[in-house]
């Protein structure tokens, strides 16, 4: 039997897009360093499928991989980013890999090697990269898809890929749930786009992940404040969230964290009480940061979040200095006082949401022109409607705007989103004002507002800046008064008349 697509990695994620590949249609012919991986997830389908008809075929070498594939070879590799994509990319040219074949890295790779990666093995094969999100889940009922490199390659994978991804309703923007192993969506909008030459795709994956760490980190602070200033339970924290999720918050990311919040150990107590407040991160969230940096693009809500996991990991320091360092004497809240504040810091919560997501999108605006890439900005955002881990109702409003406006600056200027903000901006003021006086740390939600305030002012104290650096540096600065481009530099210390034009 010719298998239609080669998959090597069979991890949690690998095993899951590989049944999810078998449900719509496709034969798969499966190869993992771990035997036992391939044996389970062929033992797998076979119980979900029902039957014991092979839609997925075990191989034990790369070279039995090429050998039960149709011609030109595709092949999925699900392998950890970096190092094992050379890897297995070298033991594919070992086994006679063709320069027509297809190699899509589904991984988190740094967009950066992808295109290396595509200069290094262009005679060899070719390299295309589709990012994957959604998670363990997102993999088996419906994923987001972001493919990106040659052209030909994609004509190729589109019907696998617009198959497999998670499905939109194009009416209400809403995603269409598939729950069930053998159901399969035939309609609605897939999660996928072409998002453009190699390496466009693993960035904006990156940038998904960078908004990703951004919108956990401000849900995070809101269950801080919310625990630590109001001493609220768990269980009534969720039912804050629960209600929050029924309005512009509405989002997975929301569902999850009170799914958490509820969670119990086996002695009742609410686990996230047990769980280490040490945060994990694998580099995505910190790429983005770095980019921005570097591209010149204002993401301090996403470079926030990345600076919040790094504290969180000096639990030690942070016992040490607990006992040293004071803080202000907690807040008591009348009841209506405190019902004020949680509104307040809903709103809080949403204007932080719609900075960082604008902070991502401007990044990718920036990089694109840096680039040369061409964006859609409109089917960026359509694909994150659903299957991502970031898919939110809110997705389809900036769907919305890049549509109203393909050339949208910032989605701060959009019509709709600036008047979300102007609107609550008040309220958003009057929770950072209460958090900064409880003493609990909110630097995504607070560093947020400081970003829409900044963005907001024409006039910021960069005129003081350009002063300093030119009186100990000669750098010179522009005047308002003068026409745009000329540069002065002034004799610091001596009467104006010393200026000089440059
Ligand atoms: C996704 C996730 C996924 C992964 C993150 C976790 O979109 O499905 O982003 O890619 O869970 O990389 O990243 P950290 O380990 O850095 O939190």
């Amino acid at each position: 039997q010719q298998c239609d697509i080669g998959f090597i990695g069979l991890g949690v994620m690998g095993k899951n897009l590989v049944l999810n590949l078998a449900d719509n249609g496709f034969t798969i012919a499966a190869f993992d360093l771990d035997n036992d991986k391939v044996s389970d997830a062929i033992k797998q389908d076979k119980f979900e499928n029902n039957s014991d008809i092979e839609r997925v075929i075990g191989c034990s070498s790369y070279t039995e991989l090429l050998s039960k594939l149709k011609s030109p070879h595709l092949i999925v590799l699900s392998v950890p980013a970096g190092e094992p994509v050379d890897q297995v990319s070298e033991s594919l040219i070992g086994a006679g890999i063709q320069p027509d074949d297809i190699v899509i890295d589904t991984g988190n790779s740094l967009w950066v090697d992808t295109v290396a990666r595509e200069e290094k093995y262009k005679n060899n094969f070719i390299l295309f990269s589709s990012a994957v999100s959604g998670g363990e889940e997102g993999a088996r009922f419906g994923p987001s898809l972001m493919p990106s490199g040659a052209p030909y390659a994609w004509t190729r994978i589109q019907p696998i890929w617009e198959a497999i991804a998670a499905k939109v309703d194009p009416k209400t923007g809403k995603p269409l749930e598939r729950t069930k192993p053998g159901q399969i969506i035939e309609h609605g909008e897939p999660c996928t786009t072409y998002i453009g030459p190699a390496g466009a795709g693993h960035y904006v994956k990156m940038v998904h992940n960078g908004i990703e760490y951004a919108d956990m980190q401000i849900i995070c602070e809101a269950y801080h404040v919310l625990r630590a200033g109001l001493s609220l339970s768990t269980d009534e924290i969720a039912d804050i969230f629960e209600q929050w999720n029924q309005g512009p918050l509405d989002s997975y990311l929301m569902e999850i964290s009170v799914e958490v919040l509820r969670h119990k150990d086996n002695e009742g107590k609410p686990l996230v009480d047990l769980i280490l407040d040490k945060a994990g991160q694998k580099g995505t969230g910190l790429w983005t940061a770095v980019s921005s940096l570097e591209v010149g693009a204002p993401a301090p809500t996403i470079t926030q979040a990345v600076y919040a996991r790094s504290i969180s990991s000096f639990k030690e320091l942070r016992i040490a200095a607990e006992p040293l360092l004071s803080g202000p004497e907690q807040i008591t809240f009348s009841a209506e006082e405190k019902h004020a504040f949680i509104e307040n810091l809903h709103d809080a919560l949403y204007c932080s949401k719609i900075c960082a997501y604008a902070q991502g999108f401007q990044l990718m605006k920036l990089a694109e022109k840096e680039h040369g890439w061409q964006l859609n900005f409109a089917n960026i955002a359509k694909i994150w409607r659903a299957g991502c881990i970031i898919r939110a109702a809110f997705l389809q409003s900036i769907t919305d705007a890049f549509q109203r406006n393909e050339d949208l600056e910032s989605l701060i200027l959009d019509e709709f989103f600036a008047q979300q903000l102007s609107k609550n901006q008040m309220s958003w003021r009057k929770a950072i004002a209460k958090i900064t006086l409880m003493g609990i740390p909110a630097g995504a939600l607070s560093s947020s507002l400081s970003y829409y305030d900044s963005m907001r002012t024409a006039v910021l104290p960069a005129n003081l800046l350009q002063g300093q650096r030119d009186y100990f540096g000669a750098h010179t600065f522009e005047r308002v008064d003068k026409s745009k481009g000329k540069k002065y530099h002034v004799q610091w210390g001596t009467p104006d008349k010393n200026m000089i034009e440059i």
